[in-house]
């Protein structure tokens, strides 16, 4: 049987499953050895699209959560792809967009999970502006102001290449965490992601590999394979069939 379309990745998530072990270290190594300052707000990004940072971004704000009891919040900082609200599969409302456009009061957008600990600001309703809509400053701002009601912000933010937006935000967040798709991304893209991070200010905290193929369960196809980065929100996504016989697991 093919895995059920369309779920919340809280039905693949599993407690006892070798990769919580990794989100586990990974989250041990972000703050083993940390003297320089706080670690509350970390930006994930990429060099490219589809490298897996959302993913990411919500299987280690979930085991934060679970496993170490910190209260976390997501914010989905791509106006051009937001996917968490997918990923959780929330009901549309006003997310960080109606903060930047209309002045929205940030907790009045924040949605919880039925993680306890686990909160999510989504990207919004649809941007058909996103680079003027996009402020860094702002949005700086806003993290400031969230720190005192969170032990951790993760904002999964777009890709570095395509767009500019992760790089002015560099300088916003206490580290930054580079995704890095292990045996797909080229050595060259890797190490210019880098450049662009480099010169911010707390730049570079880590690097997660991600291995697309084997370490995690398929739960939801985006239809994201594509070589361009532009909204895609308004055409239909590509169905791409996966040899996949995970089933959804619940919680334990
Ligand atoms: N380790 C993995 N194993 C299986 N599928 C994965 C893995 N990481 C990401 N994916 C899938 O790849 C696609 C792109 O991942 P996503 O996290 O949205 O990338 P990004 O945010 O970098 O664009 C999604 O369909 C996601 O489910
Ligand atoms: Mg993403």
């Amino acid at each position: 049987m093919s895995p059920k379309k369309h779920s919340s990745i809280l039905d693949f998530y599993d407690i006892e499953a070798p990769y919580v072990t990794e989100f586990r270290r990974l989250l041990h190594n972000m703050y083993d050895g940390r003297s320089n300052g706080e670690l509350k707000t970390v930006m994930l990004t990429s060099a490219m699209l589809s490298e897996g940072k959302s993913t990411i971004c919500s299987f280690l704000a979930i085991t934060a959560a679970l496993k170490k009891g910190m209260k976390t919040l997501i914010i989905d900082s791509d106006l051009r792809r937001p996917t968490i609200n997918k990923i959780f599969q929330l009901k549309p409302k006003a997310g960080l967009k109606e903060i930047l456009v209309e002045g929205y009061n940030p907790r009045d957008a924040i949605s919880t999970t039925s993680v306890d600990k686990l909160d999510v600001l989504t990207a919004g309703g649809y941007c058909e502006n996103p680079s003027e809509v996009f402020d860094a400053d702002a949005m700086g701002t806003l993290f400031d102001e969230l720190k005192f009601y969170y032990d951790l912000i993760l904002i999964d933010a777009a890709p570095l290449l395509p767009v500019s937006d992760p790089m002015l935000l560099a300088s916003k967040v206490d580290g930054t965490l580079l995704v890095v798709k292990a045996g797909a991304t080229q050595k060259e893209v890797v190490r210019r992601a880098v450049e662009i991070l480099n010169p911010r200010q707390n730049s570079v905290i880590g690097v997660a590999f991600n291995n697309m193929n084997h370490s995690l369960p398929y739960y939801y196809d985006y239809g994201y394979y594509q070589y361009e980065y532009k909204d895609n929100r308004k055409k239909s996504a590509k169905s791409i069939s996966r040899p996949d016989k995970m089933q959804p697991r619940k919680i334990k």
